[in-house]
């Protein structure tokens, strides 16, 4: 729904603004395949915020994704299992249920594809699927914790019922109403002057055709290089980006235009 202020309806910025963007909703999205339940949401808050959940027991996914800071660990590349230096920045847990796939290269269809990983990745968590789930099982809390949020399972702690439950809690990790979302819906004063002329240029240089839509960003691919490709020193040799999914060499160093100009 979009509501025009009176003295913002002939605003031509306004309007096409409007019609590249979108106002993050005010309640979380749902995500397919996931009947989402309270009692989920509040198990896969536990799960994320739980450094049990890896080999070292010293890493959550809140290591990397510190909601406090923005969904990021303000790190160039993330440090994981034995301290070890993962190849890739970190992106925001926030409103990344609104990108049309998940990591850099897409390679996870949405955050349930995408929660199991981190937890068995060697530089990130490090433990076994079998080991996390045996681990799970030996916490009494846990035990009610999956039985009240998969109440029709008779055996609910399983890596699945995690990784739902993991994807129900991010899909709450939104950013409604922030200044832009209320301009979007018509308010005009929810931006300053500078801002608007800011808004202004981001779309008269054409940042908006790439970053565009509800994350402004996240919803297509792009080489690395958007005037010119890199040199070879910018250009990792090992980590091809969308190229390791596809394998098409137009797919080298391609990635995800994720959310930018709405980062907190
Ligand atoms: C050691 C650091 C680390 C830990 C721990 C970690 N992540 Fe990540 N996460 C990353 C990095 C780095 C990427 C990007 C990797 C890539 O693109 O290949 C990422 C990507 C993601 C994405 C994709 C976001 C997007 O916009 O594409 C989500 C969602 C996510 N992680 C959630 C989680 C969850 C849930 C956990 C816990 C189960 C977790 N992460 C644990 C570092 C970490
Ligand atoms: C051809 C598509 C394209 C255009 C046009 C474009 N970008 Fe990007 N942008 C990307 C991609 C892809 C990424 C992520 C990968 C990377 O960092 O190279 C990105 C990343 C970013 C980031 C970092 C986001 C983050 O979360 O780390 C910012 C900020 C940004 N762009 C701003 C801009 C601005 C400002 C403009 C206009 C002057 C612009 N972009 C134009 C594709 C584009």
């Amino acid at each position: 729904m979009v509501v025009i202020a009176a003295d913002a309806a002939d605003d031509p910025l306004m309007k096409q603004v409007q019609a590249t963007f979108e106002p993050i909703p005010l309640t979380p999205p749902t995500i397919k395949g996931i009947a989402s339940t309270p009692a989920m949401v509040n198990l896969g808050k536990a799960l994320y915020f739980d450094p049990r959940l890896s080999q070292s027991h010293n890493i959550s996914c809140n290591t990397c994704h510190q909601i406090g800071l923005g969904g990021v660990d303000m790190l160039p590349n993330s440090i994981g299992h034995k301290w070890q230096h993962g190849g890739r920045n970190a992106p925001t847990a926030l409103n990344a249920v609104f990108n049309v796939a998940q990591f850099w290269d897409g390679r996870a269809a949405d955050l349930k594809a995408q929660a199991g990983g981190p937890i068995q990745n060697p530089i990130e968590m490090g433990i076994t699927h079998e080991h996390a789930i045996q681990m799970l099982k030996g916490i009494p809390g846990y035990s009610k914790l999956f039985e009240v949020a998969f109440a029709k399972d008779s055996d609910p702690i399983t890596m699945a019922n995690a990784a739902t439950a993991i994807a129900a809690f991010e899909a709450t990790l939104i950013t409604p109403n922030a200044p832009f979302d209320k301009y979007l819906r018509g308010d005009q004063a929810a931006l300053t002057p500078e801002q608007r002329n800011g808004l202004q240029l981001f779309m008269d240089k054409g940042c908006s055709s790439c970053h565009a839509g509800i994350n402004v960003g996240g919803q297509m691919y792009a080489p690395f290089g958007v005037v010119e490709k890199p040199g070879a020193d910018f250009l990792p040799p090992d980590d091809k980006g969308r190229f390791q999914v596809t394998h098409t060499v137009s797919d080298e160093y391609v990635s995800a235009s994720l959310r930018s100009a709405t980062s907190p």
